[in-house]
């Protein structure tokens, strides 16, 4: 169902929707740099441990151990979470989508042969130029992506095809990994959403408030044990 805003609602609703993202984005920078602090002195401590031979030292170590992979997984969230909060912001620049792919692919490319997975472009020459935020763009292949990685564990291919459209141009990253099923594929955009131990659920949520920003649609078909596929449309015209 959609319901219709009139333009000060619409606004309202923009000004505090900017005021939460700043407010977040405070609240994540806050707890980040205490967080970064405990953790290095867990490494500290660790290292004096280190040099004790004793059973309650390496009951000790295995205690920091923990407790430094509870720091990690925090770091995580919390970048996931300031980069959800950036999605909104853009930074526009004429450019050639082609070439984000082709940079990106390049990167990705020594992790996928370790992981088993083909990389296969398929980018339209006639692709026209498109005003977007680079470095967020590159978070959306980078967040769909990793995504389609973790889909293949057993190994697979992953495409990413562009195409140009009569005012757009479609952007599709097709895996054929281990795929959703309706109720996950109905869920993946909630932010916190995961069906993965350790897994944020943050990775689509920002995905869609980038592409959202720049005026795109994302839609997403997925089947079980077969693969997913997601399109995303990039108008060619940004409206102001
Ligand atoms: N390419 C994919 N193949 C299979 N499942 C996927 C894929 N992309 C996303 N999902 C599902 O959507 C969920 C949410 O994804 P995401 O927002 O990136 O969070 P996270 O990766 O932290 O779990 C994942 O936990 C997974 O269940
Ligand atoms: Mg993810």
């Amino acid at each position: 169902m959609t319901s219709v805003l009139n333009t000060d609602e619409r606004e309202r609703l923009q000004a505090q929707n900017t005021e939460l993202a700043t407010l977040a984005g405070g609240l994540a920078h806050e707890i980040r740099n205490p967080l970064s602090t405990i953790r290095m002195n867990l490494e500290l401590l660790a290292e004096d441990l280190e040099e004790e031979d004793s059973g309650r030292a390496r009951r000790m170590l295995d205690r920091i151990g923990k407790l430094q992979n509870e720091c990690l997984s925090l770091e995580d969230v919390l970048n996931e979470f300031l980069q959800f909060a950036k999605a909104g912001q853009l930074d526009l620049q004429e450019c050639s989508l082609n070439d984000e792919v082709d940079a990106f692919l390049a990167f990705l490319s020594r992790q996928a042969e370790e992981q088993g997975v083909e990389l296969r472009p398929h980018l339209d020459a006639n692709l026209p130029q498109v005003k977007i935020d680079r470095a967020l763009i590159r978070q959306v292949l980078s967040n769909l992506a990793r995504n389609a990685l973790q889909a293949m564990s057993e190994g697979g291919t992953l495409e990413f095809l562009t195409m140009a459209r009569d005012n757009g141009i479609v952007l599709q990253v097709i895996d054929t990994g281990e795929g959703m099923d309706q109720k996950t594929v109905s869920k993946m955009f909630q932010a916190f959403f995961s069906t993965r131990s350790g897994g944020s659920g943050l990775g689509l949520p920002t995905v869609r408030r980038i592409i959202e920003a720049h005026g795109g649609t994302i839609a997403c078909e997925s089947e079980p044990g077969r693969g997913t596929r997601f399109t995303i449309l990039l108008p060619t015209t940004v409206a102001p």
